[in-house]
């Protein structure tokens, strides 16, 4: 692959890493369009764009912060997603990739397993954007099937995308999808949608013991099949 272009776009791809904390330093508007303006780019079944986004910086992201952070010291883990966004029954490999994630971020962060108050502590992070000044609420009409579903996640990779390509870092976060009710009353978000994910953009906090966190992939042979003759 001899192409300048390629290489670019490689290094962002494979630069991308999900980011769970952030600097205070803020994100200017203009980028934060830029980015959204360039991922709407995202191919989508018969061109439906079905991307619905708000965006929630200073008091309006501090507001949010507080409310779910509030639900959850009130009901603590009891939320739930509108929809079920894991397999009931963890297996193999699934279930060993999911651990050495978890494993490592606690191992960085110094919490032993038996810690369950920090290792709370960290999971409620997801709900403070991880530091994050910008958060991204991402929500979809209800009406639309999977094909949508598919699409929104092109657009949240773009928008990953551009923001690795030298501009702030981000983390999806599916965490927000269990606090729907409380994002749709202070969002004024309509019930013919559903909340499907958040995401933190900002810039990362480089003295962290996150900082250059990678995480695993499978060999090609684990999960392609080249069909020749
Ligand atoms: C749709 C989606 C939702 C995610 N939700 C969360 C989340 O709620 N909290 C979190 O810390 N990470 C979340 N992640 C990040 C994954 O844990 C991460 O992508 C994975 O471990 C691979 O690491 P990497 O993104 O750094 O390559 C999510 C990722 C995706 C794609």
């Amino acid at each position: 692959m001899p192409a300048v272009a390629a290489d670019t776009v490689e290094n962002a791809i494979v630069g991308r890493r999900s980011v769970r904390d952030f600097s205070s330093r803020p994100v200017p508007m203009v980028l934060v369009e830029r980015i959204l303006l360039a991922a709407r780019r995202a191919p989508s079944s018969t061109n439906m764009q079905p991307w619905k986004v708000d965006v929630v910086t200073k008091a309006a992201r501090e507001r949010l912060v507080a409310a779910i952070l509030d639900t959850e010291s009130r009901a603590p883990g009891m939320a739930q997603a509108e929809f079920a966004y894991y397999p009931q029954q963890w297996r193999s490999p699934y279930a060993e990739r999911r651990r050495q994630v978890g494993l490592e971020l606690y191992r960085r962060l110094g919490i032993k397993k038996e810690d369950q108050a920090r290792a709370r502590q960290q999971l409620l992070r997801n709900y403070e954007f991880f530091g994050a000044p910008v958060g991204l609420i991402l929500s979809i009409d209800r009406d639309l099937e999977a094909a949508s579903w598919l699409d929104i996640g092109m657009f949240m990779q773009n928008v990953m995308i551009m923001a690795a390509g030298g501009g702030p870092a981000s983390c999806p976060q599916l965490a927000f999808a269990k606090h729907h009710a409380v994002i749709r009353h202070g969002l004024g978000i309509p019930a013919d949608r559903i909340i499907l994910c958040g995401m933190a953009l900002g810039y990362e906090q480089i003295d962290s013991p996150l900082h250059a966190m990678v995480t695993e992939r499978a060999e090609l042979d684990v999960f392609v099949r080249f069909h020749h003759q």
